[in-house]
This record gives C-alpha cells, structure tokens and sequence, in this order.
C-alpha cells in the first residue's frame, strides 16, 4: 500500500480521546455494494484456500516476533487473530502486507508468492489491511482519503481526478460515485466532505475500513477496528464486518476483545510469544487450556 508511506496518523493513540458519534445503522443495498466495487467478484461460499501462510517467521535482531506460523485463509471466512499483547498479530500482518520482509517463509494469495512485493503491488494484488494505529490523510476530506484507496487499482490518479485535473474528467464521476458508495457502505457518507483530521474517531475507524475496501481486495485485514470503542460501537463494528463477508469479501480480524472475536469469527488461529498455539471453531478455541492458560492475566473483560 504505496499511499501509506506517505500518510500521516492521525490518531496515534487508541484511547478514543475524541468525541464519539453513534452511527446509525445503515442500509446496504446491492447497488450501494455494486457502485463501490463493480469488478468483484461475488463469492461468499467459503471454501478454497484464498491465502496460505507458510512458516512464516520475523526475527528483530534476537527476538523472533514470529515463529514458524503457518495457517490458511479460506476464500469468504472470517478469521480471527488473537493472542496476549506482544504475541506477533500486527507483525504477522505486517509479513503479509509487505511493511516487513518475512525472515523466512511464504505467504501466498491464490498460489502466487507475495515475498518481497512492494506493499502497493501487494495492495493491487488483493490484500488490504487497516492499521492499529489510525493511519489517514488528516487534511484530506474523507472522500479523498477514500479516494487514494481508488487509486490504487486504477492506473490514471482518481485524487488527480477529485481535484479536477483536466486530463481526468472521464474517470472523475465513477470516482466520486465510488467513494461516496464506500462511505455509505461504511456509515460516514453525510461525513464525505470533512476533513479525516476532524471526523470523531470512530468515523476515522470506518474511513480506514472505506479505504481498504476502495482497493477491491480478495483479503481486508483489520488489525483491532475495534480498539478504543465503547461496547454499542463494537456491536455496530462487528455487524458491518459481518456484511463485508456477506458481500463477499474475506476477512482477516485481530481484535482484542474476545467476546466480539468469538461472536464474529468462523475460524480463530491464536498466537502467543510468536507462536501459534491454536487453530479451530470459536467454540473449540474458547475451551482450549493452551488459549485459556495465555489469556491469564490478561483483563478480565478481555476473556470473557
Ligand atoms: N519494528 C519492530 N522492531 C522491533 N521489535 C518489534 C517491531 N515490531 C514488533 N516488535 C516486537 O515483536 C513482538 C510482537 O509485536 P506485535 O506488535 O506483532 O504484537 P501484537 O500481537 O500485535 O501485540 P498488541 O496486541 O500489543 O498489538 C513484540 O515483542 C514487539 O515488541
Ligand atoms: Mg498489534
């Protein structure tokens, strides 16, 4: 994801500092989900390999933050990555998404090697992700900020095109319909002119999510959309994860809160110390010693 290298947080921290505004919940209509990504394909059957992670293991001088992890990602699933704090998730995604270069291992979507792409052919190829921390462009409006996400399938600048440069008149309505599609997708549309600098922190959350999905990936990968929100805002979260897949899309989610992984989740694969530990049914993961046994001592709320 070229665009991020650039970007500026606008939230390092997710302690939900800024006022939170209570979305409504939205309406998804086909032609909403259709503007916003017209070439996808609709597939919700979960059932091929779409991704598999193959011994993946990231070392920082002596630590290996990951340790040989492999797993699989099925095409139209939610899988949820979990483990205590410090147990490699964010690498992990970091691995797959080209922000770091895997110390050894492979990771491959549809079968092609993704191992040393740059992070924005990795993006075209289908793999998109949020940041824990909010990563946005703060003076963009959000609509723009949706639109670099455009961008990154298309090979003229949709931000040329929102800016009104001439030579990008053609493409300039799709763009505009696109993202306001995205941001009627994610709840924000009556937002699409603000600044992201100035939009509360949980419209930053879904303008993150917006911004991905602009991308048309096979994978969206969240790491903790949910972080600093209040437990209505959760639900709300959860339910639009829950329309991403069914619109088919296929999700990779970190979420600390364990509650809302289980209810969300068709499959979890746990980590701790960079180790998997675990790889089954929530119902099956919820009752593992090993997982149980990592989670002490964590917040209590955070196993429940
Ligand atoms: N760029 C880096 N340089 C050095 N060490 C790092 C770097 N990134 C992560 N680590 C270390 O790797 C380990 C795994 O970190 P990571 O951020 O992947 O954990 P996490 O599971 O996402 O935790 P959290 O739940 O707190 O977000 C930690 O010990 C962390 O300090
Ligand atoms: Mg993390």
């Amino acid at each position: 994801m070229g665009a991020h290298s650039e970007s500026v947080p606008v939230s390092e921290n997710a302690g939900g500092e800024s006022p939170i505004e209570l979305i409504e919940p939205m309406e998804v209509t086909e032609a909403v989900a259709d503007a916003a990504a017209p070439e996808r394909e609709i597939d919700v059957a979960v059932g091929d390999d779409l991704v598999e992670v193959k011994n993946l293991t990231v070392k920082f001088g002596g630590l290996v933050a990951l340790d040989n992890v492999s797993f699989t990602i099925k095409r139209g699933e939610i899988l949820g990555l979990i483990g205590p704090n410090g147990a490699g998730k964010t690498t992990c995604f970091n691995a797959m998404t080209g922000v770091y270069k895997p110390t050894s291992g492979q990771v491959l979507l549809e079968g092609g090697l993704l191992n040393g792409m740059k992070q924005h052919k990795i993006t075209r190829a289908g793999l998109a992700r949020t940041f824990q921390n909010i990563r946005l462009f703060g003076e963009m409006t959000a609509l723009e900020n949706v639109a670099v996400g455009l961008d990154a399938r298309h090979k003229t600048s949709v931000v040329g095109a929102l800016l009104r440069l001439p030579r990008h008149k053609a493409e300039e309505r799709s763009a505009i319909e696109r993202g306001m599609a995205l941001l009627e997708f994610v709840g924000i549309a009556e937002h699409a002119g603000s600044l992201a600098r100035n939009l509360s922190y949980g419209s930053q959350r879904r303008l993150e999510i917006a911004r991905a999905l602009a991308t048309d990936p096979k994978l969206l990968c969240l790491d903790e959309p949910a972080a600093g929100f209040n437990p209505a805002e959760k639900e709300d979260l959860m339910a639009l994860i829950r329309t991403i897949r069914n619109d088919g899309y296929t999700v990779l989610l970190i979420e600390h809160d364990m509650k809302l992984v289980m209810g969300v989740t068709d499959r979890i694969v746990v980590l701790e110390f960079g180790k998997k530990i675990a790889d089954d049914v929530p119902s099956v993961i919820r009752e593992d010693p090993k997982v149980v046994s990592a989670y002490l001592g964590e917040p209590e709320d955070d196993f429940a």
